[in-house]
């Protein structure tokens, strides 16, 4: 081997090992101060009408974690996090499986939340934007995993039911900068609507499994 491979292996291996073993940066992306700017940007340039009021701003201990560190907190917060997000959620008692054909309209309907909707009227679960569900969907998001044969895969044991009631309810009890919408945690799902959505997801019978 001549002097120039061997330097190019050299450092190679030097930046393979850096990879490996450069710990997580534990500061945060943004200091106290900038998120206090970037708030007053979005309360001034927000209007609230409807039932869309100022309070969307509010932002709780996980979500203000993961803008400040963009996504990556420490090690330590996370854990500590996730934790607290897991004991929020409210598994109902007995059954996770309702009706798929409903729970199929909800995971297609992106309706709710607007300015210019009813106080009290049912929201969509917006599934279809981030996720591919039945192999018939004409169009789909990418932004999350295909859940096609989500049920076929995966089972349909109480663990596995349990898992996916708790995943609708809030992502971030398993990811704790997960995007997905933490859809019970934030009431924009009923418990009724999200036992239905289960069971989309995981009944033999219905199209995502088909
Ligand atoms: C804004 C995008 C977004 C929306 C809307 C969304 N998800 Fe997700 N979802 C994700 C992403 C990204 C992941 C993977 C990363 C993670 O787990 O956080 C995910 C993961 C999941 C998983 C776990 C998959 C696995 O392999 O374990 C399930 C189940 C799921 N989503 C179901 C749903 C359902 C049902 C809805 C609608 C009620 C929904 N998601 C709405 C983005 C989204």
């Amino acid at each position: 081997m001549n002097k120039r491979n061997l330097l190019t292996l050299a450092l190679a291996t030097a930046a393979i090992a850096a990879c490996a073993t450069s710990p997580v940066d534990p500061r945060p992306a943004y200091s106290e101060s900038d998120l206090r700017q970037m708030d007053a940007v979005h309360r001034r340039d927000f209007h609230p009408r409807g039932i869309a009021k100022m309070d969307r701003f509010d932002l709780d201990r996980v979500q203000r974690a993961c803008n400040q560190y963009k996504d990556n907190p420490p090690e330590d917060l996370a854990k500590a996090l996730q934790a607290e997000q897991i004991g929020a959620i409210k598994f109902p008692q007995g059954e996770l499986l309702g009706d798929w054909k409903k729970g199929q309209k909800i995971a297609q309907s992106g309706r709710g939340m607007t300015w210019s909707d009813k106080p009290g009227s049912a929201n969509g679960g917006s599934c279809y934007n981030c996720h591919q569900l039945s192999p018939e969907e004409a169009s789909y998001g990418t932004l999350g995993p295909s859940l096609k044969g989500f049920g076929k895969l995966r089972g349909n044991t109480s663990e596995i039911q349990k898992y996916t009631y708790g995943k609708i309810y809030n992502s971030k009890a398993y990811s704790v900068c997960s995007p997905m919408p933490r859809m019970g945690y934030s009431g924009t799902l009923t418990e009724e609507q999200i036992k239905d959505v289960v069971a989309y997801l995981l009944d033999p019978a219905s199209p995502v499994n088909r």
